[in-house]
């Protein structure tokens, strides 16, 4: 399979040294871009900044913005069988940004903002017979939050990801995720327990697999 994979937050720059972005640090998409080389498959992985290595075998794209990664996923889009995003996108962008550093004398204490374009809604009508994998980083009720978005953003599935829990989301290395997809309408859902990033990232990639199989 070819799989294309993104991963890390996105940053939104206001001048040159001052950005809005969140605490996203790549480790579950890197660990999918891992898990999927490791298994044969063509990997590229479309990355924030964050300071990992890159995964043996992964063609890696370098982005900073939400922009940026948006155009880089329209690129390589027809050539993947399956878009997994687990990049921590950035919602919104400053209004306008200073090509230099901005002096605190000058600065207005209102930051205007605009929002940035959703990836997923956006290239969803490219999607045909692709795979679309998202992740749902919730911190109140997880499951509700992620079917919600399965079901407007017109994903094969969604991995649902309590951020609430000190082993769980960013930064750590391990994950409490609930896989939820679509049969006939009806909502399939499989908990599973706190597993390290590396296997949930096996278990996607088997989830894939097996996907494509049966579409086949
Ligand atoms: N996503 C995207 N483009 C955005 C924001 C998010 O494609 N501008 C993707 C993420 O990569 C993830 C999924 O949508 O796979 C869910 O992201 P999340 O941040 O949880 O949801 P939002 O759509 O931002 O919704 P909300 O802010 O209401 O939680």
């Amino acid at each position: 399979m070819k799989l294309l994979v993104t991963a890390g937050p996105t940053r939104e720059h206001l001048d040159p040294v001052r950005f809005l972005s969140n605490r996203s640090t790549g480790k579950m998409g890197f660990a999918v871009a891992r898990a999927a080389a490791v298994r044969g498959h063509q990997v590229t992985l479309v990355a924030g900044p964050v300071s990992l290595p890159t995964p043996a075998g992964v063609r890696r794209i370098d982005i900073v913005s939400a922009c940026d990664l948006l155009t880089a996923v329209k690129r390589r889009l027809r050539f993947a069988d399956a878009l997994v995003m687990t990049a921590a996108v950035a919602d919104w962008r400053p209004a306008s940004v200073s090509p230099v550093k901005l002096k605190k004398r000058g600065m207005s204490r209102v930051l205007a903002l605009e929002p940035n374009p959703d990836v997923l809604q956006t290239i969803r009508p490219c999607k045909g017979t692709r795979l679309f994998v998202g992740f749902a980083a919730e911190t109140g009720d997880p499951v509700r939050e992620a079917e919600r978005k399965l079901r407007t953003k017109g994903l094969d599935l969604i991995v649902a990801n309590d951020v609430s829990r000190p082993d769980s989301g960013f930064a750590v290395d391990t994950n409490k995720v609930t896989f939820l997809s679509l049969a006939n309408d009806s909502l399939e859902r499989l908990d599973l327990p706190l597993l390290t990033k590396d296997e949930v990232a096996e278990r996607l990639v088997e989830w894939l697999e097996q996907k494509q199989c049966e579409e086949v």
